[in-house]
């Protein structure tokens, strides 16, 4: 609540956001993403004393480990991944709250054992009954560690304290399924007590597409289909599958990231100005956005789906997925989609967004293109401004962060000759400030029960009804088109757009 001195809310605001008394609970704590992104993540926030004093961390896993053993882990993973320095007395003080419970998720005892260990690191480390339970396990656990929590009476806060849990994604696979597991989720946890990871969310230059479009008066006027002719967003990355065959085939990369990160991208950009910056009201305007999405009537000619084939890639071959380890050989997972959605509403009405992403592509980049119609009329006579393109802002979200405006200059000599220039806003060059990992970010703001960045049940559901019947399409509709690894995705996505009279991007 702001109070009535402006001055004091400014420096409030300012004023780091440090988590109180409170611990945290991973389930699946052996797995990839735990080490990778959690463990790191809860170092880099103690390293920059965001986490409270006696903060703890337990670790729930089959592994037959001792408090020792998981600490080591804990070690190795801070020493491999995280962003800011090692330093001893930090570490030293985070391992006092380090514990570890044994245990599968059916067996009582080990959550007999958790509650015990919650209450023991109440006493010994003061965090007050105040546990988030990170669920970092495959979907198919979900249903059973959230009724464990309730029949163990670990999902209830006591008296003055908070019990929340995290879901990672995928948030089921289909809208029927997500609607099965957000029933299930909610018999136990409210509304309120339930943060669905969508890492983008977490990422800074996700944020700023807030920041550039609100903040700012020169941006939105022209935002809209008056002006914007369209709009692109790419998910480009350069890696395979990796080792994730088990979860990836059959899944796909519609179902993998344009359900969640992608389609979370495009709401950011299309939504309304919301009345305040707080959960309920970002989420009001994203999922009206989202309720707004309209498919094109021929999919067929609207959607590309891809698997990539062997190629080459960074100067080395790279094997086909179908050759991938793990992989049915006859598999018709898309490893590469592209489609093309509308906005049914005033500011958007006739303005395609084409969205694609894929594994194996020419190199790792993220961004979103807002194209502009080009100019109605031009005083230059044509071969001044034939090497001219449309202009555009790009916001590029990763790696090389920032933000591109592309318009028309003309170049120095005797003639005028007009050509494409870009103003380049980089964070590195812009900010002393290193930007925290997603992950950090968005661990912190469970702690502190901030709910701004973290998609809702009724985003995810829209979201699902979005892709469901070009899933079903793909689904009875032949095979993925092949494309080379290495290159920018099947020859069948340029000829989606060509048809419209546009070509995708190289960024
Ligand atoms: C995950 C997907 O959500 O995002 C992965 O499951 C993908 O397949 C990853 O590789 C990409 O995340 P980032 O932050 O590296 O762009």
């Amino acid at each position: 609540m702001s109070s009535s001195n402006p001055l004091r809310d400014a420096a409030d605001r300012r004023l780091p956001r440090i988590a109180g008394p409170s611990g945290l609970v991973i389930f699946g704590v052996t797995g990839d993403l735990s080490r990778k992104k959690l463990m790191p993540a809860v170092y880099d926030l103690a390293n920059r004393g965001l986490l409270p004093p006696g903060f703890s961390l337990i670790g729930f896993a089959r592994r037959d480990w001792e408090d020792e053993d998981f600490a080591q882990v804990v070690h190795d993973a801070v020493k491999q991944h995280s962003r800011t320095p090692f330093r001893e007395e930090v570490w030293q003080q985070l391992i006092q709250g380090m514990r570890f419970v044994q245990g599968n998720f059916d067996d009582d005892a080990a959550f007999e054992q958790l509650k015990a260990t919650i209450q023991e690191l109440d006493k010994a480390q003061g965090t007050g009954g105040n546990f988030a339970f990170y669920l970092s396990v495959p979907p198919k656990f979900f249903p059973q560690v959230v009724q464990q929590l309730k029949k163990h009476e670990l999902a209830d806060a006591p008296e003055g304290s908070w019990r929340r849990a995290v879901i990672e994604k995928p948030f089921g696979h289909n809208l029927a399924s997500a609607q099965e597991l957000n029933a299930i989720v909610h018999e136990v946890f409210a509304p309120d007590q339930v943060f669905r990871i969508d890492h983008y969310l977490g990422k800074e230059t996700v944020q700023n597409i807030l920041a550039l479009r609100f903040a700012n008066q020169m941006f939105e006027p022209i935002w809209n289909r008056s002006y914007v002719d369209h709009v692109q967003i790419t998910m480009a990355e350069d890696i395979g599958i990796g080792g994730r065959a088990g979860y990836y085939d059959g899944i796909g990369a519609a179902r993998d990231v344009i359900q969640n990160h992608l389609l979370q991208l495009m709401a950011l950009t299309a939504m309304e100005e919301p009345a305040s910056f707080d959960a309920d009201a970002l989420v009001a305007e994203k999922a009206k956005v989202l309720g707004a999405v309209r498919l094109p009537k021929d999919l067929g000619r609207s959607t590309v789906r891809g698997q990539y084939s062997a190629g080459w890639q960074g100067g080395e071959k790279a094997v086909g997925y179908l050759q991938e380890e793990g992989i049915d050989p006859k598999s018709k997972t898309d490893t590469y989609a592209a489609i093309k959605l509308g906005v049914d509403n005033r500011r958007w009405a006739g303005v395609p967004f084409y969205l694609r992403t894929g594994k194996r592509l020419g190199r790792r980049v993220t961004e979103i293109a807002v194209v502009f119609q080009r100019a109605p009329h031009s005083p230059f006579d044509h071969t001044a401004t034939e090497e001219l393109g449309q202009n555009a802002i790009v916001i590029r979200v990763q790696p090389d962060e920032g933000i591109t405006v592309r318009f028309g200059s003309k170049v120095p000599g005797t003639s005028m000759e007009i050509r494409d220039v870009s103003m380049d806003f980089a964070y590195g060059e812009s900010f002393t400030e290193s930007s925290p990992e997603a992950y950090e970010r968005l661990i912190l703001d469970v702690l502190l029960g901030d709910a701004n960045l973290f998609p809702r049940t009724e985003e995810v559901e829209l979201s699902w009804n979005i892709l469901d019947p070009i899933e079903e399409y793909w689904d009875k509709h032949g095979k993925p088109a092949q494309y080379p690894a290495g290159t920018w995705g099947p020859t069948e996505a340029d000829e989606m757009l060509a048809r419209d009279g546009r070509s995708w991007r190289r960024p």
